[in-house]
């Protein structure tokens, strides 16, 4: 069964309003980002595998953990990129593999022009990054790699989601949870998210 996780916590709901604010510069706006990453990826990880461990604290021995999946970004070119740096502050020797997708302006469907992925999964888990859950085309389209990769488990971590995306990519991947700040009203006929927060991308690199 898919899992929804729409974060109620006091500093995304603070941060992510700054983020869709149009006066916030692209400067502010990357660094929202990042701190939104890291807020969001400590949620998401609740479930990580762990295995004990044992350390000589100065008064003697403590049993402790350790986690043992080996883990991967995956951020989705472009606007993806602005979440790998908050993820890595919890997650310093994740690997990280980009995928390359544009959305088609006219078809609204993603094309890939991005993808060095090795033969054999080098990971167990994948966080999928990218700030937008628009139509779901592109996150679908990504999960459908890393699956055929290899990967079995998969989440997906955004920003903003549109109601129509939540529903496209739980039909598709129902087994991959999806871990926002929020799920905002519809998507507008040109396949933008309302209220949103505009183009993540070009808010990002100033484009
Ligand atoms: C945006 C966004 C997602 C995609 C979401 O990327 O960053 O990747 O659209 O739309 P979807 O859910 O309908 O697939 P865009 O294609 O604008 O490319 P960019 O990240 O390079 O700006």
């Amino acid at each position: 069964m898919s899992q929804v996780f729409v974060s109620q916590h006091p500093l995304v709901l603070h941060k992510l309003t700054a983020l869709r604010d149009i006066s916030t510069d692209h400067r502010a706006f990357r660094e929202l980002v990042r701190e939104l990453a890291l807020l969001l990826c400590y949620e998401a990880t609740q479930d990580l595998h762990l295995a004990p461990k044992t350390v000589t604290t100065p008064m003697g021995l403590a049993q402790g953990h350790k986690a043992e999946e080996r883990i991967g970004l995956v951020p989705i070119l472009r606007a993806g990129l602005g979440l790998v740096e908050g993820v890595q502050e919890l997650l310093p020797n994740v690997q990280v593999w980009h995928i390359g997708l544009y959305r088609d302006e006219k078809t609204l469907r993603p094309v890939e022009y991005y993808n060095r992925l090795p033969t054999e999964p080098t990971v167990q888990v994948c966080l999928v990054l990218d700030p937008m859950l628009a139509t779901g085309g592109s996150a679908v389209a990504t999960i459908d790699i890393l699956k055929r990769w290899g990967v079995t488990r998969i989440k997906f971590l955004g920003l903003i989601a549109a109601p129509e995306g939540v529903e496209r990519l739980t039909t598709a991947h129902p087994d991959v949870p999806i871990h926002v700040a929020a799920v905002d009203e519809r998507l507008n006929e040109i396949g933008f998210i309302v209220p949103g927060l505009g183009d993540a991308g070009d808010r990002q690199f100033g484009t």
